[in-house]
């Protein structure tokens, strides 16, 4: 089919927006300096699969924070465990739990991930959230693929 694309030239420093690409919910974040350095120094032994080598990711997008560009995250919204759609969590006290880098809660089970979608060991989602291919057009257009 024809590419989908988003426009992100409004989206704010610290939120997401949730665009749909081909009958699937994805979500762009802007992440500020302070969440991309609370992704890149949390505790990677809370994080089941931290260095993503199970891939559920473009090969194109490695490190800590599995994206393109550092500020710009992109992940499909559906959680690796059902299929719920997780809650935006970004803020460090947002969550009770300990430390929290800030991310994503999926309120169906419970299950926890970073600002780059990376799973909390010991919750029910298996894996890492998805992140789909896509590209840059300039700054401010993302082309899913
Ligand atoms: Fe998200 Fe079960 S669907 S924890």
């Amino acid at each position: 089919g024809a590419p989908v694309r988003a426009d992100i030239s409004k989206l704010e420093a610290g939120q997401r927006m949730t665009v749909e690409w081909r009958g699937r919910p994805v979500w762009v974040i802007n992440r500020t300096e302070e969440m991309i350095e609370r992704t890149r120094e949390f505790d990677a032994s809370r994080l089941a699969d931290p260095d993503s080598e199970e891939l559920h990711q473009p090969t194109y997008v490695s490190g800590p924070l599995r994206s393109v560009r550092p500020e710009i995250g992109v992940l499909i919204g559906i959680c690796t465990h059902l299929g719920c759609s997780p809650l935006y969590r970004p803020e460090p006290d947002a969550v009770d739990i300990e430390n929290w880098p800030g991310g994503f809660f999926c309120p169906c089970h419970g299950s926890y991930f970073d600002l780059a979608g990376r799973v909390f060991t010991n919750v029910p989602a298996p894996t890492n959230l998805v992140v789909p291919p896509y590209r840059f057009e300039g700054d401010d257009i993302i082309v899913g693929e």
